[in-house]
């Protein structure tokens, strides 16, 4: 059952993503794009925040956000075997895993209200 709401701030979100990384066990650290959820401010996050050359979110509207699509992995290019796979990707082959639906759910649900940016402080 999705809880909603888990994700109120940008730094619940940035928060948000380390948690998950965590937990499945990835280390993007290391790969081309870093944690650029941490390195991206909250200003070019939602105007025109790109990874990879890919605008990471619209606004408003999570089914046609590329963050999304990349943790489902339900594009081509984010689908297994595609152009970049779904994320977060295990180059190595020993697979992470990967976010869980509940957990990509409080995501679409925080950009679907917006992504409200709520204060600095966590
Ligand atoms: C719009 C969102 C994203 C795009 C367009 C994207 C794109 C890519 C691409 C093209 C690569 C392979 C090439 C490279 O590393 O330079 C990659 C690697 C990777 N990405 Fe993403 N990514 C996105 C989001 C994420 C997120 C949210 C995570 C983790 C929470 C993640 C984790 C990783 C990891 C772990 C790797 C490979 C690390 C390694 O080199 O072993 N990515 N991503």
């Amino acid at each position: 059952m999705k809880m909603a709401n888990a994700i109120n701030s940008w730094a619940e979100f940035q928060k948000f993503l380390d948690d998950c990384c965590t937990r499945v066990g990835a280390e993007p650290d290391f790969s081309g794009h870093g944690r650029w959820w941490q390195t991206m401010t909250y200003q070019k996050f939602v105007t025109d925040g790109s990874v990879k050359g890919e605008r990471i979110v619209v606004v408003g509207d999570p089914n046609n956000s590329t963050l999304i699509h990349a943790l489902q992995g339900d594009t081509p290019a984010f689908s297994k075997g595609g152009k970049y796979g779904r994320m977060p990707l295990s180059i190595s082959g020993d697979d992470f895993g990967y976010f869980n639906q509940d957990e990509i759910d409080e995501i679409k649900d925080w950009i679907l209200r917006g992504c409200p940016e709520g204060t600095a402080i966590v």
